[in-house]
Parts: structure tokens; sequence; C-alpha cells
């Protein structure tokens, strides 16, 4: 049993000062234990009813660790301690803490009543356990990304809440998953009361930590350089990361980890979260006055709020926690297993990607179909196996400035119609992709014509304009309706088995004009809902269309995104050595297979700089693999070199795809290199790169430590043909001297 109840009835002897003498109290509670493989989570419904956080961390056994909420302790007890019940609210640590009752601190909670008050109480109702993991609905409208698990993998503790006051319920979801150190958390509202209710504030997750010793990790960058970590210790007061953007955003990622001083990535605990959603989120850890931590996560309040009808049910998204005692690199590890075996969907679940070629960098909007036809017959001589064509095949599009919206073929470009291109790229044995945006509408288009009043704007306001386009409004199920009808005609049009959905530019003057003034607020909300709508219909309607995310690079690179897509494009910047910190950031929660990543040409259009082929093929290898290029103008050189590259990957993939990764070397750390490491779950083989920065003098290799291996195990080198032991290997380590500045190797290890 993973979860278990236990009703605990104890005897406190207190020292009151008011009173001058000891007063003795009995408490009533029900102390929850969730075991997921080696993690323990404890919380415990108090007499009071309210929810006291007891223990998170590796596994523990012992019948009863009430102690740990020291309820017999001054300021912690609310039971009896009426009088003080300021200072234990304000004290005690919390599992879904509300605003409004005494606890200073970050909420989770708070609502608006019909009066105008905020305050709110949510106390224990009841609870249930049951195996296997429920979904998360928002009733009418969709299903959340989630994770998933059966009744053989995972098991779910619901606890009702409710506030009488307002009669909101909140229903705490908690799963733990057997095999897996993770625990995931959601809270789904109804308005159980005969009054409207605005809910201002309804984050998803709250871990109260017993101390500040903890470093914050968070993942931040820009275009062109997404989800960079960093890494820093906790300080007194609130420090956190967040999305106003409407989408999860180049700047910050929704995930943190709080992770002990003296962890790196083999040692030490970390605690990592992770919100499986894509629209504006907060995450915040503060140190109070006590020096504890309060961890909270989930959808951001700002500028947020969400009318709840009597009746009307509220479903926030899910937060993924990990507990590792073993470092980062395990804790990574562990999202990785969890994501592509319960998050990551449909028929590309477990099968290697076609490698591809995206004419984008090679042609930007100058292409026509002799020119795609022409890169194909190229591309399919050297073995890809999948061309996809980029932005710029709609409407009248010649360049960034229209069309968005008007996904019908353009045929001054597309000579033949699109059917015959497909056909003539199919003839040469390739697949073929498509590029769409399908949540944006450029104001020179025939859509914005018929319906300006799709766009999201602020009636009477300018409406800003970013890329020269603006966003619509897919709160409305009529646009969103339209819109899909149209990507269906163009997939129904020809054999199109790839899709590449780009979203490239953020949200302002949010307003709907379909939605009521008193739901205005839910847009921001309501616009991610209407996109996983679409997207829900598309991956139900075309099971066999592989989906790769994008958002001008990567700025949805989120756990909402990879439940409909497999893959996602990682960063516009395709510079093989800027990638080895953007790889690196992301790999910390997502796993390397879903990183789209292309070899582009050089000098690389984003930094200009010059890499060899070879190198920026080693760096690809590590995620989804294509290119991105004109193969047919390439130095014949790189060119060449694609057969052997192609071999190289359909050798490693399997190993990035199913393996474990361990990283060995840092970019951060020590800017000459970077290096990493892929372990068959089975240990039989691993492949290993090493990617140098800046070239070093002759004879003065790097000796460099492997990781996963088994100890015990004789490993083959691809490099040397010399046997060694893992033990050898890892303990004594590897030679390792490429010559020149951003030189890399490959090598295969191979069990004996
Ligand atoms: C975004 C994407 C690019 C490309 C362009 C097309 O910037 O990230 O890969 O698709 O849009 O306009």
């Amino acid at each position: 049993m993973s979860i278990t109840e236990q009703k605990l009835t104890k005897e406190y002897s207190r020292y009151m000062w008011q009173t001058d003498s000891d007063v003795p109290f009995t408490e009533e509670m029900i102390l929850f234990t969730l075991n997921a493989k080696n993690t323990t989570y404890a919380l415990a419904a108090l007499s009071d009813g309210h929810l006291a956080h007891a223990y998170y961390g590796k596994h523990i056994e012992d019948d009863d660790i009430s102690y740990l909420l020291r309820l017999g302790e001054a300021p912690y007890t609310a039971t009896v301690n009426i009088r003080d019940k300021g200072t234990v609210m304000d004290t005690q640590l919390f599992e879904y803490p509300c605003h409004g009752i005494g606890d200073y601190r970050e909420p989770c909670f708070m609502i608006m009543d019909e009066d105008g008050m905020s305050s709110c109480d949510l106390k224990y109702k009841s609870h249930k356990i049951y195996k296997g993991k429920p979904k998360l609905v928002q009733p009418d409208m969709v299903t959340l990304p989630a994770t998933f698990a059966n009744e053989d993998e995972a098991e779910t503790l619901e606890i009702t809440l409710l506030d009488s006051h307002s009669g909101i319920e909140a229903v705490l979801i908690y799963t733990a998953f057997n095999d897996l150190d993770v625990i995931t958390r959601s809270v789904h509202l109804k308005n159980t009361g005969s009054r409207r209710v605005n809910i201002r504030r309804v984050l998803s997750a709250c871990v109260d930590f017993d101390s500040d010793k903890y470093d914050f990790i968070t993942l931040n960058g820009s275009w062109a350089r997404e989800r960079v970590m960093e890494r820093s210790p906790l300080h007194h007061g609130k420090q956190g990361i967040d999305s106003v953007k409407g989408e999860s955003s180049h700047q910050n990622n929704p995930f943190a980890a709080l992770v002990s001083h003296n962890a790196d990535e083999d040692s030490g605990e970390a605690y990592g979260f992770n919100l499986v959603y894509s629209g504006n989120f907060f995450a915040q850890a503060e140190v109070t006055q006590h020096k504890k931590t309060r961890f909270v996560m989930g959808i951001n309040h700002f500028d947020f709020n969400w009318l709840l009808e009597p009746g009307e049910e509220f479903a926030a998204p899910e937060v993924v926690m990990v507990y590792s005692s073993e470092g980062i690199g395990a804790m990574s590890r562990t999202f990785h297993d969890l994501y592509r075996e319960h998050l990551i969907r449909g028929e590309y679940k477990d099968k290697r990607r076609p490698i591809l070629i995206n004419n984008w960098e090679a042609t930007y909007f100058n292409f026509d179909t002799d020119k795609l036809i022409a890169i194909a017959k190229q591309a399919s001589e050297l073995g890809i196996e999948m061309l996809v064509m980029d932005d710029g095949w709609f409407g009248h599009r010649d360049s960034d400035n229209s069309s968005l919206g008007d996904w019908f073929v353009y045929e001054k470009k597309i000579k033949g119609g699109l059917k015959y291109l497909v056909d003539e790229v199919n003839k040469l044995g390739m697949k073929f992709g498509i590029w769409f945006e399908p949540e944006m509408i450029s104001p020179d288009s025939e859509l914005y014509k018929k319906h300006p009043e799709w766009a999201i704007q602020v009636r009477g306001m300018e409406m800003t304009q970013s890329r020269e386009q603006y966003v619509l409004d897919y709160s409305n199920k009529e646009v969103r309706d339209y819109i899909y009808g149209l990507m269906r005609n163009i997939l129904d049009s020809a054999n199109i088995e790839y899709i590449k959905w780009d979203m490239n530019r953020q949200l302002t003057e949010v307003g709907s004009t379909s939605l009521p003034a008193e739901r205005q607020r839910e847009l921001w909300h309501r616009y991610v809902l209407g996109v996983y709508d679409v997207m829900d219909r598309l991956t139900t309607d075309y099971p066999h269309i592989l989906l790769e995310n994008c958002s001008g690079g990567g700025a949805r690179f989120d756990a909402g995104m990879l439940y409909y897509s497999p893959q996602i494009w990682t960063s516009d910047d395709t510079d093989a050595i800027e990638r080895l910190k953007i790889q690196h950031g992301t790999s910390i929660c997502y796993p390397p297979s879903a990183m789209g990543a292309h070899v582009s040409d050089c000098p690389n259009h984003t930094v200009g700089r010059t890499t060899p082929f070879s190198t920026r093929g080693n760096v690809a290898m590590v995620g989804t693999f294509g290119y991105e290029l004109d193969v047919t103008r390439i130095p014949e050189a790189d060119r060449n070199m694609i057969p052997s590259q192609i071999e190289q990957f359909k050798k490693s993939n399997p190993l990035v795809r199913t393996g474990d990764q361990y990283r060995i070397g840092n970019v951060f750390d020590d800017n000459m290199w970077d290096a990493w490491i892929f372990v068959a779950k089975d240990k039989s083989e691993a492949v290993f790169t090493f990617v140098q920065v800046l070239g070093r003098p002759n004879y003065n290799s790097r000796r460099i430590k492997l990781k996963g291996l088994d100890p015990d195990a004789k490993y083959l080198s691809s490099k040397t043909g010399e046997v060694h032991s893992g033990n050898v290997l890892m303990n004594a380590g590897i030679d390792i001297s490429v010559h020149g500045d951003f030189a890399s190797e490959v090598i295969y290890f191979t069990k004996q």
C-alpha cells in the first residue's frame, strides 16, 4: 500500500502562559502517509480541521510520526490555543494555506465573495484513497494535460476541504507513484454554496519545509537562450519566477527545485517541482520569520479571476513533485522516466522519430515547389526521412507581415498544389510535414477583414502588434472550430505526417469580445484551455501525425505541451555551443528525447559562430535530430558527412530515448567543455559525448570519469578497442584529447 491513513488520539500537556498552569488536551487527527518508491510524504488533518504538513523526503518507516507536527509546543496548537490562534496560523506548517485567517505567508487560495470579502478557511470534511490516478477535467471544456497511471502504478488520496462561509469545496488530489519518486498534486474546486464566488487565486501545491537550508534552482533565459540553469541559496523573504505572458515563456520555465547546499549531480537532496501547464504560472519559495521555507506553485494569480456560480467547478493544473536523495541527476532521470512513460502519448511515444529536414533556415520565406523538391531529392539520397515545409506556404505570405489565419495554400509558391508537392516528396521515399501557427491572426489577412472581433483585444484601445500579428481569442469556441476546420482541410488534402505548431507572440490587451465583463479575467486561462482543446481534437482525429510544438523557439517547452506533442522545438538558437547550455538546462526537467534539435548551417544564423559539422551533429543527436539547412548548397565535405551522422544517430537514439542520462560536464562551471553519457537501463551499453568549447595545447588531455555503468561489468570502448571494467571507467576515468575549438567526440561502450 503506498498510501495509508491512521486515526490517532494524542494526549498533550501544554504550558499555557495566560493561566500559568499545565493544561492537558486531546488532539484527534488523521495522519496520511504517502509512499512513492523511496519517498515519503506525510500530512495530518487536525481536530480543528486544518491540514498540517508533517514530512517530505527520503522514505521513512515509523508507526507514528505525528511528533513531527510539534502539537505539544506553544505556537503550534489551535485546538486549545484559541487566544493565540493567529500565532498558530502563522507558524504551523500547512498543506493548503488560505488567505485572511492569520497565515501571512504566501497563500494558495483566495476568494472574493458577493459581499466583497476575501477571507476563507478550508477545513477537512472527508477523504478517500483509491488505486490509479484520476483525470483532471474542467467541466464542459477540456481534460487538462496531466500524468497518467493505471491501478497497478499509483495510488491516490483525495481530501475534501470545505470553507463553510462561502460554500467552496476544494478537493486536494495527491497521487503517489509506486515505482518512481513522484507525487503529483492538483486541486478541484466546487461551489456548493448558494452565492457566486470569485476565485482570485487557486495554486496547485504548497510544501512547507522545516528548514531554509536550500538552494533554489530555476531555468531562465530569453529568446535563443532558453532554460539556462540558475542556482542561488535561499534568503529571507520571497524569491520566485513566473510568467504573465500567456504562455510558459522564454524567460522563466514552470520548473523550480529546492536542493540542499551540498547537492550536486550525484549526491545531496533535491526536490523538483514542475507545473503541467502552458500559460501564466507562479512558483515561489519564501523563507519565513522562523527560517522555514514555504514553496508554492500553480496558475499565476496575477490578473486572474474565475467566477464560480453555485454548482460550478474548476480544475487547477497538476504539479509534479520529484524527490531525490541522490542528487540533481537522479531527480532529472525521474522526471525523464515519468514524462516518457506517463505523460507523452501517441504513436511516437516509444518510437524513433523520422530524421527531418526543415526549410526555415534554408530558405526562410523564399521558396517554392521546385526548391522544396530539390532539397527533398538531395536529402532523400543522404538518408533523411522527412521534409518539413515551414512558414510561408499559405495566404499570400512572403514575409512575416501577413496571412496568419488564412490557411489556404499559396498557389504562387506551391505551384501545382499541396497534394502534388507532398506526392512528389513521398515518391522520393520521404514523409512530409507542415508548419501552422493556429493561434494567430495577421492584420493583413482575409480572416481579420471578416472577423476583427476574433482577435484578443480591449475594445477602444490600440492593439499592440508583435511580429506584426495579433492573437486569436481561443476562449471562443467559434474561433477554434473555424481554425481547426481550415487545418483539417489542409490535413485531409494530402498525406501530411507531421505538424509543427508554432506560437510567435505573447498576449497583450487581454480581453475577449465574447466573454461577459465578470468573466474577462478568465481569459488568460480559458485561452490555454482553448489551445488544449484544439490540440486534443487534432491528436485524436489524426493519431498518425507527429506533432511538434514550438513557440518563437522554445517558449513553450513545458509538460502541458508534452502531453500532446512528444517533441518540442527547444530553441531557435541552433549553434552547437549555445545548445550545450540550453539542452543542459532543459534536461534538468525534460527528457532529451523530446528536445527538437537540428544541424544547421554556419556561420550560425543566430550567433554567427562557425563550428565543425561533426560537433553540430553530435550535439543535435541528443535530441530528436534533423537538419535545418539548404542541403543543396552546403559544402560538399559537410554533405558527405550526413549519411554517417544518420547512421550514428540511429545507433545512439535508442539509448537517448530509453536509457538514463548522466550529465558529466557542465559549461556553466567550466566554460571549456561539456560531457554526458546515456546508459541503457540494463547497463549493457552506453554512448558518451564530449564537446570542447575552446581548444587547449596538445598533450593536455582531460581525464573524465564516466557515470552510470555497472562497476562489475567489462566494457569495450569503440574508440580504443580496449576493455575495462565499469569500476575503472567510473573511478579512474578515460582520457579525452580532442584538437581545436568546438571539437567533439562520441564513444560507445559495450558490455562484454
Ligand atoms: C518561429 C520558429 C522558427 C520558425 C519561424 C517561422 O520563430 O521558432 O523555427 O518556424 O517561427 O516563422
